[in-house]
């Protein structure tokens, strides 16, 4: 067993760690506060390769692996959780889909934009009366000569403020439950599709949360990804790689307080010593830290076994519930060693706070990933 990043690896990690030091950490409070990530970042990310990190450059990708992405989405995320959000909702839910489900066409026709970031991507399976229960989506579609036509409703869209491509998850007969949704990949500045607003958040405020409209949506039939009524197997196949990025964007947040609680315990002086001295403290950071190493440990063997082509389904279910309650779990210990000043926003590690919560919700709350564990375990 060999627990050490390879040379690659460590190469990646510095050579992201420098980025976000210069080009990321300096804006994140501005981030949060304008509800919206610079144009300029989001570009420079995508020079950086951030945007296609491990598909092969024949697509326009990086050609790196797994691994590589969640370390990729982990130091993002340790700066700002909203920029580590784009990066993973973009890559696992949108250009994945394609990559693994995709004609090779289809990979040739919408991949390439997705990975230099002139399209940002989105997965639409949420509705608002179909979350959890993510089979019971009531867009619904109709196959007319060569289109199919959708109307519905869809919310809670990471990224779908960006108007870019979109991985549509529609059922063409309800009375089939599962067996009737199929998959498309969608322009969303096509005619048709109209954004209903975006979320006012409590945290990643600067990702794009929005409601959609389908309106007489109308795309190629060439646009249908996968076989049709294959479409919920599609969208659970995408969030078992999702969560690995989730769980990538929770590890880092939980990082990004850490190390900013560590700091502040060894300058903050009361009672004349620093506060890192006593030992109701230095338990806290042992705690902390035990739980991002648990999480780091989970989340980059899932990615190790996606890599290797393993069985991933329960350990991305894993890593995303316990690098998820990490995070949530460091933050407010990070905002409790600052005492006052945690609840400071200049201080940041509140925003960390904030952002860290929605790692526990989304691609699945944390009652689903237990949902998701205990049926392997008791199959
Ligand atoms: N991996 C692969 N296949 C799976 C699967 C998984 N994790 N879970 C279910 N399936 C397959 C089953 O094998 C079965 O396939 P067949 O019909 O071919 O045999 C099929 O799916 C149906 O299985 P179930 O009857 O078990 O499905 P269910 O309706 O009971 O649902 C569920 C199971 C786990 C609760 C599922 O609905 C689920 O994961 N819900 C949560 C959805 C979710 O994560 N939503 C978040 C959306 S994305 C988001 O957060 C927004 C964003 O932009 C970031």
């Amino acid at each position: 067993m060999n627990f050490e990043l390879n040379q690659d690896h460590k190469v990646l990690q510095d050579s992201v760690r420098d980025f976000v030091n210069k080009e990321i950490k300096p804006l994140a409070v501005k981030i949060d506060e304008d509800h919206a990530i610079p144009d300029e970042l989001v570009a420079k990310m995508s020079e950086m390769g951030f945007l296609g990190s491990y598909f092969p450059e024949e697509y326009g990708g990086a050609g790196l692996d797994m691994l590589s992405y969640a370390i990729v989405v982990e130091e993002v995320s340790k700066a700002c959780g909203s920029s580590g959000v784009l990066i993973s909702a973009h890559t696992s839910l949108c250009s994945n889909p394609i990559y693994v489900f995709g004609t090779e066409e289809q990979r040739n026709e919408w991949l390439p934009d997705l990975n230099s970031g002139k399209k940002i991507g989105c997965f639409m399976l949420t509705e608002p009366n179909a979350g959890s229960d993510a089979g019971g989506t009531t867009t619904m579609y109709k196959r007319e000569g060569d289109e199919f036509v959708i109307n519905g409703s869809k919310t809670f869209i990471t990224n779908g403020g960006y108007l870019g491509t979109a991985i549509v998850i529609a059922s063409f007969d309800r009375s089939l439950k599962h067996k009737g949704i199929s998959a498309f990949i969608v322009d969303l500045s096509s005619p048709g599709v109209t954004i209903l607003k975006n979320e006012n958040k409590m945290g990643i405020r600067g990702s794009y949360t929005t409601a959609f409209a389908f309106d007489n949506l109308r795309i190629p039939v060439g646009n249908l990804l996968g076989q049709e009524g294959k479409g919920f197997n599609i969208a659970m196949d995408t969030l078992n790689g999702g969560r690995i990025g989730i769980a990538s964007q929770a590890l880092g947040i939980a990082e990004g307080a850490f190390e900013r609680a560590l700091a502040y315990s060894k300058e903050r002086k009361q009672f004349d010593q620093p506060i890192c001295e006593f030992q109701g403290i230095q338990f806290k950071l042992a705690d902390m830290w035990t739980r991002i190493e648990t999480s780091k440990l989970l989340t980059y063997r899932a990615a190790w076994l996606k890599d290797n082509k393993r069985n991933y389904t329960m350990d991305s279910a894993m890593c995303k519930l316990h690098a998820s309650e990490t995070a949530t779990y460091v933050t407010k210990e990070a905002m409790q060693i600052h005492g006052g000043y945690g609840y400071i926003a200049d201080y940041e590690v509140e925003r960390m706070y904030r952002d860290a919560k929605i790692t526990e919700i989304y691609e699945g709350t944390n009652e689903i990933q237990r949902v998701v564990i205990s049926k392997l375990l008791l199959s």
